[in-house]
């Protein structure tokens, strides 16, 4: 499919969308690359990116590049925030979320509370792929991927099962039940796996998983198998992908915000500044952040409460992997 590369609004017409969100009125953006590329969040973005870069490089299309990067960290095996063996829920059981967005068709699949199965987003796919539904959840998700070939196994290993039993052993409620993050944000991570590809044919995929918030009420679903939540994109402008509190998150479509504020012609960072500025000027106070790239390789992201510019990205081109800290003040640099 031929994507139309859409021409960014001037200087003054930048400043007045700017201003009128009561953001700084002069456009920054962290950097641009030539497609084909993968963006990807947090820590293992780098690992991710070059997991997904032959695939690009060898003219494949940018559903298996997302796909691939995002099984890679899915299956790591020391990663807490995403797949198997991390974050249990109330009752000690990891469950997964996850989403994935085909450009060319606006195809989504999602699972949500997704139980016993590793590659969430390749549940995911299936839904997409062989399906007309958007989003599966709980057991019936798990008998959905079953039904597909998937294997059924646990998702708790020695480490997941040491954090509930130390949690568990003070005896204490899920903070779930705690009055909604006005004063703080006392949840202590979240490292949703979020990526964004665009391949050699100019096709846009957008996908993302995560096992949620620890110590969630069993059947909590999360921000990330929610399209306009987790993750977002248009073939025809870009996507974004989010990580943070998403039970906050959640409640104002912030990709979708920032996915539309690109079509209008705004760059990725002020885009995804100003859908976080939404959530914080209803007085929200959490931890969250935005990664965005338009189809024409320009790229940027946003957060709040990682106050030690902990937030980062990496996008991966011919040209290599960058990251990209996310701070108050970007800094970009290879890596
Ligand atoms: N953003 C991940 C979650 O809250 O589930």
């Amino acid at each position: 499919m031929k994507t139309s590369r859409r021409g960014f609004m001037g200087a003054a017409a930048i400043a007045a969308t700017a201003a009128g969100t009561g953001l700084r009125a002069q456009p920054k953006e962290s950097g641009r690359v030539d497609g084909p590329f993968v963006l990807t969040t947090w820590d293992f973005g780098p690992g991710a990116n070059e997991t997904a870069w032959p695939v690009l490089a060898g003219g494949g299309s940018a559903l298996d590049a997302v796909e691939h990067s995002i099984n890679h960290v899915e299956l790591l095996p020391d990663e807490y925030w995403v797949g198997y063996g991390g974050v249990p829920n109330e009752v000690g059981e990891t469950t997964l979320d996850a989403t994935i967005l085909w450009g060319p068709t606006h195809d989504w699949g999602g699972v949500g509370c997704l139980k016993r199965v590793k590659r969430a987003i390749s549940v995911a796919r299936k839904v997409m792929e062989e399906t007309q539904h958007t989003l599966i959840v709980g057991d019936d998700a798990t008998r959905f991927a079953v039904r597909m070939g998937f294997e059924e196994t646990s998702l708790t290993n020695l480490r997941s099962q040491a954090a509930w039993e130390k949690w568990a052993a003070k005896g204490v409620k899920t903070d779930a039940f705690d009055p909604e993050p006005m004063d703080a944000d006392r949840l202590a991570g979240h490292d949703t796996v979020g990526s964004i590809a665009v391949d050699a044919h100019g096709n846009l995929c957008v996908g993302c998983s995560t096992n949620g918030r620890e110590f969630k009420i069993p059947g909590r679903v999360g921000d990330s198998p929610v399209p306009g939540a987790g993750a977002y994109g248009d073939q025809f402008v870009g996507g974004a992908v989010a990580t943070g509190n998403g039970d906050v998150m959640m409640r104002f479509l912030p990709t979708y915000h920032t996915v539309e504020l690109m079509r209008q012609g705004m760059p990725p960072q002020l885009a995804a500044e100003a859908a976080l500025k939404r959530i914080t000027d209803r007085g929200y106070k959490f931890s969250g952040g935005i990664a965005a790239i338009g189809i024409d390789g320009r790229y940027g992201g946003a957060q709040v409460g990682w106050d030690d510019g902990g937030f980062s990205f990496s996008v991966r081109n011919r040209e290599g992997n960058r990251r990209v800290w996310v701070s108050p003040e970007p800094v970009s640099q290879p890596g």
